[in-house]
């Protein structure tokens, strides 16, 4: 379904960004762009700038840039075209009716019925678990300390004890088997056509939208395995999804509950703690940790009390805490889970071990003190000095300096001698790594093996950045540009598009025209990742000589890193004559010393 670049272009260009965005966020201007709090990643500072001139915003923050439909993808949760549409009615621009292809048509509707028939399953399920048949789910569930206001709320279901019921009631709504294999609701096999859950305690999973995009089945009794999850499709991507999100999300309470389970989550909102999610029986990931950073900057961490969680905490922490979200830990001990505190003691308690929820600095130094024999002096002084490279992860002096004293007082340690040995481990081993001081040696392989390749890429990828910005404010140097770079010699798929466009720009117009340029991505992560590289700040630079020592350094940054590849790649081919030309290339390139 593509509309013209032109009409793409209109509805943009009538939809300004600043009131846009400004009927949504509150916006103040200073030197000549607007500013507010970014609704993307939590924060108590404005970092999100909107520029009026250029039609973009981007956040100094969370990094996140675009043009107004990115911004309207992105805080409405739409899709390009969704996004469009919303911004064409806006500005009263009719959108014609356009021929889809085959191919988009089949995609389009793909998506849209896999919400329409997860949700005709969902219903399904419900139906059948408030039936007699399915009064063994319901009483399961009741069991459990469930009223049927949370059921209700929840969705919860029961999937029935005959192979291929659901199977035949989406047939005979019309369903056709090819379009079945898709949905993950059932099985195909020779031996014939199965129900993916049978005779399971039925738990629909929602988006941000409250769309219905999987389910989670659990055994009633002993059983394996105790949960059985829908497979990923085109709607449904476990590390990107938190169960109970939607929910948590309008609770607008400034923190999250992050659970390890279904029962936790709906046990906990059961007990008025309606900002509790989990993660879908995977382990918790940075897009998990992004996401939850749209809403919140602070998450009580609140998984079972056994080693396994305990593992699961340590994990999480880092990939938490690197996305700026604040953690504490809430203890369930003696209890296995939210689920059995609730219970057992009820919220009133539970809202105690959050007032009481331990810093994930202290949680981490419990857990490695568990880990020595305190008795032993040799152990001791070990469990300090990983408590003092802990100390050292922390970049900001301030803070290390406020745990450090924190420490010393807890432990009934001396500072000055503990002191110390935080000062020759730092001189052994300087600034530490966060999260290396778990399986340290195991991450320290992993990672120094990519360490030079990906400082290599960031490297470039800067120069990139400051190149095209420098670029699309000053069109001008393309006329030098071109003689000595070309699209493909820029690293990475997406910069390669954005330099192809900026170059066409230049071309055609003799300006960048940024945000036009942005609506030629139709994935918002593109959009986003295109707007980043347009927004690259370029101070530091007063004086026009620096700002031409800075352009030559990016381009023949850029451009020997494109040599090296493309040797690389012909050697591969054994392609000697492009190799020599590629040879002769690099040496002219060294020798060169004004390469603009
Ligand atoms: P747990 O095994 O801790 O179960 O799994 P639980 O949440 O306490 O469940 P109940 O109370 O016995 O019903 C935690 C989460 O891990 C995922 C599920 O999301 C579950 O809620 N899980 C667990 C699976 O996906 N598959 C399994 O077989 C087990
Ligand atoms: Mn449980």
């Amino acid at each position: 379904m593509r509309f013209s670049d032109d009409l793409i272009e209109e509805v943009r260009s009538r939809n300004d960004i600043v009131d846009v965005i400004g009927m949504n966020i509150r916006l103040t201007k200073k030197s000549g762009r607007y500013w507010g709090l970014c609704p993307f990643h939590g924060e108590k500072t404005p970092s999100f700038s909107v520029n009026p001139d250029r039609q973009m915003f981007y956040c100094f923050g969370c990094h996140k840039g675009g043009n107004v439909f990115t911004f309207v993808m992105e805080y409405e949760n739409l899709s390009f075209y969704e996004a469009l549409k919303v911004l064409a009615d806006r500005a009263g621009v009719q959108l014609p009716e356009v021929e889809m292809s085959e191919e988009e048509k089949k995609q389009k509707s793909l998506v849209s019925r896999l919400f329409e028939v997860n949700k005709l399953a969902a219903g399904y399920f419900y139906t059948a678990r408030k039936s007699e048949r399915g009064k063994n789910a319901d009483e399961y569930f009741k069991k459990r300390g469930l009223t049927e206001e949370t059921m209700k709320h929840f969705g919860l279901g029961y999937s029935l004890m005959y192979s291929d019921d659901l199977y035949r009631f989406l047939k005979e709504k019309g369903y056709e088997d090819s379009f079945l294999k898709e949905t993950g609701l059932v099985t195909f096999s020779e031996k014939g056509v199965f129900d993916k859950f049978w005779n399971r305690a039925m738990f629909p999973i929602m988006d941000e939208r409250d769309r219905v995009i999987a389910f989670g089945g659990r055994v009633m009794g002993d059983g394996e395995p105790k949960y059985l999850n829908s497979p990923e499709t085109k709607v449904f991507d476990k590390s990107n999804n938190l169960y109970a999100l939607n929910y948590a999300i309008r609770s607008h309470k400034k923190y999250f509950l992050l659970c390890e389970g279904y029962m936790d989550v709906i046990s906990l909102h059961q007990a008025g703690f309606t900002n509790a999610v989990a993660s879908l029986g995977t382990a918790f990931t940075d897009r998990h940790a992004a996401k939850i950073a749209k809403y919140v900057d602070q998450v009580y961490l609140t998984y079972d009390s056994d080693g396994a969680g305990q593992n699961a905490i340590l994990r999480a922490l880092p990939i938490l805490e690197a996305r700026g979200i604040t953690c504490k830990v809430v203890n369930m001990k003696p209890y296995k889970d939210p689920d059995e505190f609730i219970k057992a003691l009820g919220a009133e308690e539970y809202q105690k071990r959050i007032d009481e929820a331990e810093s994930s600095f202290f949680f981490e130094i419990d857990v490695m003190r568990s880990r020595f024999n305190l008795e032993d002096p040799r152990e001791k002084s070990r469990f300090h000095e990983s408590v003092a490279r802990r100390l050292l992860e922390f970049s900001q002096e301030l803070e290390r300096e406020n745990y450090e004293q924190a420490f010393v007082k807890r432990f009934d340690v001396p500072y000055k001698a503990f002191h110390e040995l935080l000062i020759s481990v730092a001189g052994r081993e300087g600034p530490q790594k966060r999260g290396s001081s778990h399986d340290r040696e195991e991450r320290q392989a992993a990672e120094y093996s990519s360490k030079e390749e990906k400082q290599v890429d960031e490297t470039v990828l800067k120069h990139q950045r400051l190149l095209l910005t420098r670029l699309s404010n000053e069109p001008g140097l393309y006329d030098k540009l071109k003689n000595v770079l070309d699209p493909s010699d820029f690293y990475g798929d997406l910069y390669q598009k954005v330099a192809e466009y900026c170059f066409e720009e230049c071309e055609n117009n003799g300006t960048v025209n940024v945000a036009r340029i942005i609506n030629r991505f139709e994935e918002k992560e593109e959009q986003l990742k295109a707007g980043a590289i347009f927004s690259t700040e370029l101070d530091g630079m007063d004086s026009d000589t620096d700002r031409q020592k800075a352009l030559s350094d990016h381009v023949r940054k850029i451009k020997s890193l494109s040599l090296e590849r493309k040797l690389a790649d012909a050697m591969a081919a054994g392609n000697n004559d492009e190799v020599n030309r590629l040879f002769a290339e690099q040496i002219r390139l060294k020798k060169t010393k004004n390469i603009l």
